[in-house]
């Protein structure tokens, strides 16, 4: 390790004290996920438990909606790894959400192909007709809308998942109003899915 001359190192100064999520309520998988996630790390050598984070991440998405420190800890409690470790992998990631979220997740993605495509109009058409930024959740506690990097399929820009999962193809500035109607009466049905899985 190398110390800058000008650097004020004082005691502690090698401690972080970023902040990555709130503290939430306290956290504990519910004994099907103990089984499940046990089952995961089954797979893997003892001392590779780690290999796990993203399926016990994921874990504590679907159990409480999104990761709170309380969370992060109890998964490196689980893992035997560090919060820290669990912290690094959970701000890597996109699709891990450190504050609440709307029903439904609008990734919109905004790389090369979608972007020439429309993207960024699209995200302003979707801005206006929730009335909130990207990042944002919209009054009704229904939408959250963001923005996302390629999604594969960049012949059918621009693209929308939802909720990390669902699929929407080919979606225009002028559809955007009746998308977000749609998604409110019909759910993921109103979804045109990924053309690779309603085609093959
Ligand atoms: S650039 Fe948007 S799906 Fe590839």
């Amino acid at each position: 390790m190398s110390f800058h001359p000008l650097m004020p190192y004082g005691e502690g100064w090698h401690k972080s004290d970023r902040i990555v999520a709130a503290e939430g309520q306290p956290f504990a998988f519910t004994p099907d996920r103990v089984r499940q996630l046990e089952e995961i790390c089954g797979k893997y050598p003892p001392d590779r438990r780690k290999s796990a984070v993203l399926a016990a991440l994921y874990f504590v998405q679907e159990q409480q909606g999104y990761l709170t420190a309380n969370a992060m800890r109890h998964v490196a409690e689980f893992l035997r790894i560090t919060p820290a470790e669990v912290e690094d992998v959970a701000t890597y990631y996109v699709m891990f959400y450190r504050a609440p979220v709307g029903r439904y997740v609008l990734q919109v993605c905004r790389t090369l192909s979608c972007a020439l495509g429309g993207a960024e109009r699209v995200v302003e058409a979707l801005s206006e007709k929730l009335g909130i930024k990207v990042g944002e959740t919209d009054a009704s506690g229904m939408f959250t809308l963001m923005e996302f990097e390629c999604l594969g399929a960049c012949d059918r820009a621009p693209v929308v998942m939802v909720n990390n999962e669902y699929w929407h193809e080919r979606l225009t500035p002028e559809n955007c109003s009746k998308f977000v109607d749609d998604i409110k009466v019909r759910g993921e049905a109103a979804l045109s899915g990924c053309y690779l899985k309603v085609e093959n």
